[in-house]
């Protein structure tokens, strides 16, 4: 699928108050700092769509971009800054899942973890939340251009035995980098076909 336009709609606290919902939609959640913000203006090939940071916390709002008319992309704030008050973590857990349970146009939820780290309670937490509410998901390995294939290969590997203590099988996943721009391909057809649904 080629990317013809990608334009930022709204951002919101509210899923209430999002656009309607009348177009297939893919959200990016993840913890903050993992990349969700880059690998979106990788995907659409705008390198300012989505604004990013080198400091955790930077996207704070539920932010709609609509690509090509046809589908949305949606780039939302993170979970587990470490600085982050137990009042902030209340409200984030309160505006994301509110969202993400009753976004009825959701046709995929892409959990982005950080490649260089071995499994963390709080993603398998999150993806344990997903499934008790039958929400789908997939998983991208995020910031691959940081270490070695061989090293990536090794931790996925990892994360796959980690994630069958949890699930029946592995989830489908992607290992990407919003620098060299691995990934974009895999997931852009991912979303095509799942677009057809
Ligand atoms: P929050 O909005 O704060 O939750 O963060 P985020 O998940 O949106 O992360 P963001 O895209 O803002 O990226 C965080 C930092 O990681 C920035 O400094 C990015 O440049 C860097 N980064 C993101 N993706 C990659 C990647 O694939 N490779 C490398 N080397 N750096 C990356
Ligand atoms: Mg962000």
């Amino acid at each position: 699928m080629k990317i013809q336009t990608a334009v930022f709609k709204q951002s919101n606290t509210d899923y209430k108050k999002c656009p309607a919902p009348t177009m297939p939609e893919y959200a990016f959640i993840g913890r903050s700092n993992v990349g969700k913000s880059s690998l979106i203006n990788m995907i659409t090939g705008k390198p300012t769509l989505a604004k990013t940071s080198q400091t955790p916390g930077k996207t704070q709002l539920i932010n709609h971009f609509s690509i090509n008319d046809q589908w949305y992309l949606v780039d939302l704030p993170g979970y587990g800054y470490a600085k982050a008050s137990q009042k902030e973590r209340e409200k984030w857990d309160k505006m994301i899942k509110e969202y993400l349970k009753n976004r009825t146009n959701l046709h995929c939820i892409f959990v982005l973890i950080d490649s260089r780290h071995s499994a963390q309670k709080i993603d398998m937490e999150f993806m344990q939340w997903l499934g008790e509410n039958e929400l789908p998901f997939a998983i991208i390995f995020t910031k691959t251009d940081k270490q070695s294939k061989t090293r990536t290969q090794a931790l996925l590997n990892e994360y796959a035995t980690k994630m069958l203590d949890y699930w029946e099988e592995m989830p489908v996943s992607f290992s990407t980098s919003s620098l060299t721009k691995t990934g974009k391909d895999e997931i852009l057809k991912f979303i095509d076909e799942l677009n057809q649904d």
